[in-house]
């Protein structure tokens, strides 16, 4: 084996995910495809695209967002993990990860108010979420970040079924493989339209105060935890900014605020935090340089991941991302990091789409190998 370059050595050191064991610091970033059929069965494709990757030396894959049921999803093309075909495929990706010696977890994913009907699998019913609408009509978010269209305002009943539909989905990730989950609390969808005030406006007891926009994913959280027993990793995505574009909103103002936010969360059972952020170094609060994945790990002692622009030089833009963004080896701000302790693991998300190979490359030296991003690789599954 070629020997590890020096500075990018603190990546490189093993680390243990809530009993999940992990060669190194190195994490594939969840990353929707749309390469399934409608029916929410990943394309045969998939076995390798994601066998590459962990070939490629990363230590844990996440994998791209599974529905947890038809409203959940996004679109009609992203896959789902029911028993059958659907559950049968993610077994030969977990097979597939674990025989080239890696980790993978499922992101389990509902979109709420965030599912494009239009291209869902039945556009006749009406997406849910926390309120009817995501903004309402003349707020000045939507100036600056826009809107998606109402749905309609999820009952007590529809409450419990989303509860009752992540714990199945955990439960049958167990089952498939995975060596974990990971909650996607983040970007504005569902759980996220829940954290924000904007998008929160119920009055019941999952509006209101934190402990109240909190409260189903603490439900969710326990409810999981109980099926799955213990030594499952349980993960959160969150975030400040949400889509569609609202890149400068900051939903936790302050520390304060952001411990306020986590600490039910952690209370609930949550194994391992993802501060998902633009720019993995780009301090979160003024009057300090501590990066959102530093004070995540401050606030709550948790294992913490970190996530934007590793290894590029343009941020990610979900609905214009069509600069070629180069890519970018300074490992030093990355190496840094965990080496301070500010955060365990670092992501990786469109670096891994033109460079499968990235990890080992980047262990190595071999700069010279790592090719730019090109939003055009998208269209190939490989
Ligand atoms: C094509 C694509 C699909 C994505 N899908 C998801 C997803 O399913 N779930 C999620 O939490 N984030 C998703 N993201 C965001 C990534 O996980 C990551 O946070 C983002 O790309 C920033 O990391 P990067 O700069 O290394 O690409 C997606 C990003 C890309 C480029």
């Amino acid at each position: 084996m070629t020997a590890v370059s020096p500075e990018s050595a603190p990546l490189f050191e093993p680390f243990d995910l809530g009993g999940c064991h992990l060669e190194n610091r190195v994490v594939m970033a969840p990353m929707t495809r749309l390469f399934s059929h409608g029916d929410g069965i990943l394309a045969e494709s998939a076995v390798d695209y994601y066998r590459r990757r962990a070939e490629g030396g990363i230590g844990l894959i996440l994998s791209e967002g599974i529905a947890t049921s038809d409203l959940a999803a996004q679109c009609a093309l992203v896959p789902k993990i029911e028993p059958g075909p659907a559950f049968d495929m993610w077994v030969r990706v977990t097979d597939a990860v674990h025989a080239a010696g890696s980790k993978i977890m499922a992101q389990l994913w509902h979109t709420g108010l965030g599912r494009i009907r239009t291209e869902s699998k039945d556009p006749s019913v009406l997406s849910i979420g926390p309120t009817a609408e995501y903004l309402l009509e003349g707020s000045p978010q939507i100036e600056t970040g826009g809107n998606t269209p109402p749905g309609r305002a999820m009952t007590k009943a529809d409450i419990a079924a989303v509860v009752e539909e992540f714990a199945v989905a955990a439960v049958a990730s167990k089952e498939a493989g995975f060596d974990g989950i990971q909650l996607h609390a983040a970007h504005g969808y569902l759980f996220d339209q829940f954290f924000w005030p904007e998008t929160n406006r119920r009055t019941d007891e999952y509006g209101g105060d934190i402990a109240g926009r909190t409260r189903l994913a603490v439900e969710v959280v326990e409810e999981i935890r109980r099926r799955v027993g213990p030594g499952f990793p349980i993960g959160l995505r969150y975030s400040q900014w949400k889509l569609p574009a609202h890149y400068s909103v900051r939903s936790h103002k302050t520390p304060q605020e952001l411990e306020a936010f986590l600490t039910p969360l952690v209370k609930a059972g949550v194994d391992f935090l993802d501060a998902s952020t633009r720019r993995y170094w780009e301090p979160a609060f003024d009057g300090s340089e501590l990066t959102l994945a530093g004070w995540t790990k401050k606030l709550t002692g948790l294992p913490v991941m970190a996530v934007g622009s590793v290894g590029l030089s343009g941020a990610f833009r979900p609905y214009d991302m069509t600069e070629k963004a180069d890519p970018d080896v300074d490992l030093g701000r990355i190496a840094g990091m965990l080496t301070r302790g500010e955060a365990d693991l670092i992501l990786v998300g469109r670096a891994l789409i033109t460079n499968p190979e990235w990890a080992n490359n980047v262990r190595t030296g071999n700069y010279a190998a790592l090719v730019p991003y090109d939003i055009a690789k998208l269209a190939e599954h490989w």
